[in-house]
């Protein structure tokens, strides 16, 4: 593909906050970008307010709260990365009036999840925590009733998404016999089998993990009833999200034989930083065990993150590609020969693609590619036009009605 850009790679300015990895310095070093600073914590709004001025990508983490002020003050921010999964912590709706785009990396721990879920399982069959905290506390529980293989075990996988699938997959390997329940359809991978309704899996299965987004139809998705309806004794898992769990009634559930154990790594109110106390219903109860939502939590995932969003924000930065961006309408296109790209963001009103094309065609300008999207706010139009009347397209551009942003790159 044709190695496209306009900027001077010396003048292009890369911040990152928040202890971001060395390894995304070096992608951008090796990429020949050399202005990458990298500062070890957050920023208040003031300070970044300040940093951000001549900065053109932005990579940040969960604490650095990306607002409407610091937003307007990046006159030359181009595209910010949230080195993380989620992205509550940016202005979106500033974010797209501004025509900045906005990555993050949703998917860059599936696996780490995915073998937490099934390490988590097998502790539970075999009553780990019990034996662990009795042998903590001076008490030799050596006994193998109510331990159990994984091996033959019914998983029932609720979500049968990215991370669902990651964790059939290494069940299966276990000897795991698979059975999912999707609110779409899914095809199976491997000998996983899909079933009609959320009823049938919880009946069917001895294991029960959750791996559904939070929205409004998972809100406390598995609650008394759903609980009732599994088999005694099963093990309920989730590192999906609190609020599709309803915690009291499973912590009754566990005390009354009902449920045999359960891992819950996600919980309705979580603490927001480290070290800060907590509290939950299933503290104390035998063969449950606890975790402070750490199941995307490894190096590998931060290695995986820094990767992703630093070729995403490499990717709009040289060619314009919108794949995955939360706030500027995705494309992905592939370079035309003998051509400059032009993109041009705008506000989504009626009538800016005819200003475009009737100025240029005004003008003689072919236009050989031309590419379209639209969100509720803004358009992103990218126009390959003959390299010897770019300049000319592309001054006629800045002037059309409702343009938010637009550059050219070669
Ligand atoms: P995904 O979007 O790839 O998959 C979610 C699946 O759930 C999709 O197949 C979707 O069709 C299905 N679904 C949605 N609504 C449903 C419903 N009402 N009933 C049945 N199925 C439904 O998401 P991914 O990446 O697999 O993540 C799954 C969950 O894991 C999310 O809640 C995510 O936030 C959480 N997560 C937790 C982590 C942790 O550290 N504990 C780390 C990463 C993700």
């Amino acid at each position: 593909m044709t190695k496209l850009t306009s900027y001077p790679k010396e003048k292009i300015n890369i911040l990152l906050l928040e202890n971001i990895s060395e390894n995304a310095v070096l992608q951008f070093n090796n990429a020949g970008y050399k202005n990458v600073k990298r500062i070890k914590g957050a920023l208040s709004e003031s300070e970044l307010i300040k940093e951000i001025k001549n900065v053109h990508l932005l990579g940040i983490r969960s604490k650095t709260l990306l607002t409407e002020n610091i937003l307007r003050s990046g006159k030359k921010l181009l595209a910010a990365g949230c080195y993380c999964i989620g992205t509550n912590q940016v202005n979106l709706q500033s974010a797209t009036e501004k025509g900045i785009a906005l990555f993050n990396a949703p998917y860059s721990n599936t696996r780490s999840v995915a073998e937490l879920v099934i390490g988590s399982a097998i502790m539970l069959l075999r009553r780990i925590p019990e034996k662990n905290t009795a042998a903590h506390s001076g008490i030799w529980l050596k006994d193998a009733s109510g331990s159990f293989e994984l091996r033959g075990k019914k998983l029932g996988i609720i979500g049968y998404g990215n991370i669902g699938l990651q964790v059939s997959v290494l069940a299966e390997a276990l000897g795991m016999e698979v059975l999912y329940y999707d609110a779409e359809p899914k095809l199976p991978i491997g000998n996983a089998k899909p079933v009609r309704t959320l009823m049938e899996l919880l009946q069917q299965t001895n294991i029960v993990s959750l791996h559904i987004p939070e929205t409004a139809s998972t809100k406390d998705l598995i609650g008394k009833n759903e609980i009732a309806c599994m088999q005694k004794g099963s093990i309920l898992i989730n590192y999906a999200r609190g609020n599709v769990l309803d915690l009291p009634a499973l912590a009754e559930a566990i005390k009354s034989g009902q449920i045999g154990g359960a891992a819950i790594d996600v919980f309705p109110d979580e603490p927001e930083k480290t070290g800060s106390t907590f509290s939950s219903v299933l503290q104390n109860i035998p063969n449950v065990m606890l975790t402070p939502h750490i199941g995307g939590s490894t190096e590998e995932a931060q290695i995986n993150i820094s990767e992703d969003v630093s070729f995403k924000l490499l990717n709009f930065l040289e060619k314009g590609i919108t794949t995955g961006s939360l706030s500027v309408p995705a494309l992905n296109l592939p370079t035309t020969p003998n051509t400059h790209r032009i993109l041009h963001i705008h506000k989504n009103i009626p009538g800016v693609l005819s200003s475009i094309t009737l100025k240029l065609s005004s003008h003689n300008i072919n236009i050989i590619g031309q590419y379209l999207k639209t969100n509720d706010q803004i358009g992103y139009v990218v126009l390959d036009v003959d390299k010897n009347m770019s300049k000319e397209a592309f001054s006629l551009l800045k002037d059309v009605k409702g343009t938010i942003k637009s550059r050219m790159l070669w």
